[in-house]
């Protein structure tokens, strides 16, 4: 009976012996946790998905592929799901206690939570947050409304911008570079150009303007800013664009 009882105790002793706890790595190489941060699957805090490794998921591995990507922040979400971007798009507010969940590659480590990133920031490079506003000005460009989309951009820059790069006075340099005189950004990472002629009644040929409410997401490279939108309408996926022209078309800035 005696050597019973303490045959049970010793393997309940190993038990919470052997069981791991899981922490917050506070620093990786040059990556350092920021926090606890939290994140909408209906907009993504940061831009970028690191796709083909869920199963063996770590902080390290997931820093090393932000890091090789270039990027500047990296996150990781729900046990083994890792995120990268050059600003945080969309800041929510969650508990430091949501990052719960232990890495799928590493159950010493802790690798997010549900809508919660364990977010860590590369050398101390500065980055943007949201929300972001419009810019009105830029060089030699105004502003000229949200407008649907439709065809009026068949252009790009000659030398295309990468998405996670994408910010609006890059799309203008773009499109003046390459000799037009309107641009348009949608989705917080494309640019479009456009040479367009004032006929008299001041409005390039079939822009139509729509609500500022569809021009809502922030540029990739810098969250401070309005890049376009993107919304789902009736299952069509359809994106308004934050249009520029240049002071000569718009005869005034
Ligand atoms: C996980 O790691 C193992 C061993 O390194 C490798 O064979 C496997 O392909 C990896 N799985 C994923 C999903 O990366
Ligand atoms: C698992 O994570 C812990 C804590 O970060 C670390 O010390 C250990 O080296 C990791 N193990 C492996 C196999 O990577
Ligand atoms: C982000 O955009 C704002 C507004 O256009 C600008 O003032 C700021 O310098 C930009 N920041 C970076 C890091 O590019």
């Amino acid at each position: 009976m005696f050597a019973y009882r303490f045959t049970a105790v010793f393997v309940l002793a190993q038990l919470v012996l052997s069981q791991t706890i899981p922490t917050t790595v506070l620093q990786y190489k040059e990556w350092a946790l920021i926090g606890c941060q939290g994140d909408s699957t209906a907009a993504r805090a940061l831009h970028h998905l690191v796709t083909g490794s869920s199963a063996n998921m770590t902080v390290e591995l997931c820093l090393d592929a932000c890091a090789a990507g270039g990027f500047i922040l990296g996150g990781l979400e729900f046990g083994h799901e890792c995120y990268c971007g050059n600003a945080l798009l969309y800041v929510y507010t969650v508990p430091q206690g949501n990052c719960v969940l232990p890495c799928a590659g590493n159950a010493s480590e802790l690798c997010g939570g549900s809508q919660a990133l364990n977010l860590y920031q590369f050398a101390d490079t500065p980055f943007t947050t949201g929300p972001p506003s419009i810019v009105f000005e830029y060089k030699n460009w105004v502003r000229w409304a949200c407008i649907n989309e439709g065809p009026p951009f068949p252009f790009g820059p000659l030398d295309p911008i990468a998405a996670d790069d994408m910010t609006v006075g890059r799309c203008l340099d773009g499109c003046a570079a390459a000799g037009h005189n309107a641009a348009g950004l949608q989705d917080g990472q494309r640019c479009f150009c456009n040479s367009v002629v004032n006929e008299g009644d001041g409005q390039p040929n079939s822009w139509e303007s729509t609500s500022e409410f569809e021009c809502q997401k922030p540029c990739l490279d810098n969250a401070t800013e309005i890049c376009g939108g993107l919304l789902q309408q009736g299952g069509a996926i359809e994106g308004a664009i934050s249009a520029y022209v240049t002071c000569d078309f718009a005869s005034e800035c």
